[in-house]
C-alpha cells in the first residue's frame, strides 16, 4: 500500500474533530473524501502534510511512518498538498511560481524539462508564463497550484476543494487536468470535494467523512448507487 492513515484522532482547542479514521490510497489510485462543511477533511489533509499534529493514530508513505513530522520532509518523501486557498506568489510571475515549486529537488537537469513539459501540458499557463500569478482567474490560479505542486515531482497530491468557487467550464478543466494527472503520471491523489458529482467521477474509490467519522466507503461506482449518499450529497 502507498499510504495509509491508521485510527487518526485529531483535536482542535480540545474538541475531537478528527475521530479514529484509517483510509488508504494505493499506487495509482484517486480516492476522495467526501464530506459537508465541518467534517474534519481539511484538518485530515493538515495532519498528513504535517501542519498539525495529531492526538494519536499513524501515517504510513511508502513503508515509512510520516506523523509528527515535519511539513518540509513530508513534500521530501513525495507528498503535496495543494491547500484550498491556493497558495501561490501571487507577486511573481507563472514561471517563478513553477520554478519555487520544484526548489526541494535534487535533479535540477530533470526540472527544466519538466518545466518546458508542463508548459505543453498547460498552454492556459504557458501563455501566461510572464504575468505576475495574482492576475490570473480564479481557476487559472488553482491550475497554477496543481502545476507547481507537479513541479515537485510528487507520488501522492493531495487537493483541498480544487473546484471551489470556479464557475462550471473551469470546473470540468479542472476536472481534466485532475485525472491526465492520473492516468499520465500515474500520480496517486487523494481528493477532497465537496462536489460529489465531480469527486465520484474522477475517483476510484472514496470514503464517507461525516462529524470526524468515516460512515461509508466503497468504489466510486457503489458510493453513485448509494442511497445515503443521493439523499445527503446529489440532491435526491
Ligand atoms: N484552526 C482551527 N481551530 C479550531 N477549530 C478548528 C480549526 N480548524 C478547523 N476547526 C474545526 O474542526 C472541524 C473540522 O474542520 P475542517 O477540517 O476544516 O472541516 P472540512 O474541511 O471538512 O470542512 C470544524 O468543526 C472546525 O470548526
Ligand atoms: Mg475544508
Amino acid at each position: 500500500m502507498l499510504f495509509e492513515i491508521k485510527n487518526l484522532v485529531v483535536h482542535y482547542e480540545g474538541a475531537e474533530v478528527v475521530k479514529g479514521i484509517s483510509l488508504e490510497v494505493d499506487e495509482g489510485e484517486v480516492v476522495t473524501l467526501i464530506g459537508s462543511n465541518g467534517a474534519g477533511k481539511t484538518t485530515t489533509l493538515r495532519v498528513i502534510s504535517g501542519l498539525k499534529s495529531p492526538t494519536s493514530g499513524e501515517i504510513w508513505f511508502q513503508g515509512q511512518r510520516i506523523d509528527r513530522q515535519t511539513p518540509q520532509s513530508v513534500v521530501k518523501v513525495g507528498i503535496i498538498h495543494v491547500p484550498q486557498s491556493r497558495e501561490i506568489f501571487p507577486y511573481m510571475s507563472v514561471l517563478e511560481n513553477l520554478r519555487l515549486g520544484a526548489f526541494l529537488r535534487k535533479d535540477k537537469d530533470n526540472v527544466k524539462k519538466d518545466l518546458e513539459n508542463l508548459l505543453e501540458n498547460f498552454p492556459r499557463l504557458k501563455q501566461r508564463s510572464r504575468q505576475q500569478a495574482g492576475t490570473l482567474s480564479g481557476g487559472e490560479q488553482q491550475i497554477l497550484a496543481i502545476a507547481c505542486a507537479l513541479m515537485a515531482n510528487s507520488k501522492l497530491l493531495l487537493l483541498d476543494e480544487p473546484s471551489c468557487g470556479l464557475s462550471p467550464i473551469m470546473v470540468q478543466e479542472i476536472g481534466k487536468i485532475i485525472s491526465d494527472i492520473n492516468r499520465q503520471r500515474s500520480t496517486s491523489i487523494l481528493l477532497i470535494e465537496q462536489n460529489v458529482r465531480l469527486a465520484l467521477k474522477l475517483a476510484h474509490r472514496g470514503y464517507v467523512l461525516e462529524t470526524g467519522k468515516i460512515v461509508l466507503q466503497g468504489t466510486a461506482e457503489e458510493l453513485t448507487r448509494s442511497e445515503h449518499i443521493k439523499k445527503a450529497y446529489l440532491g435526491g
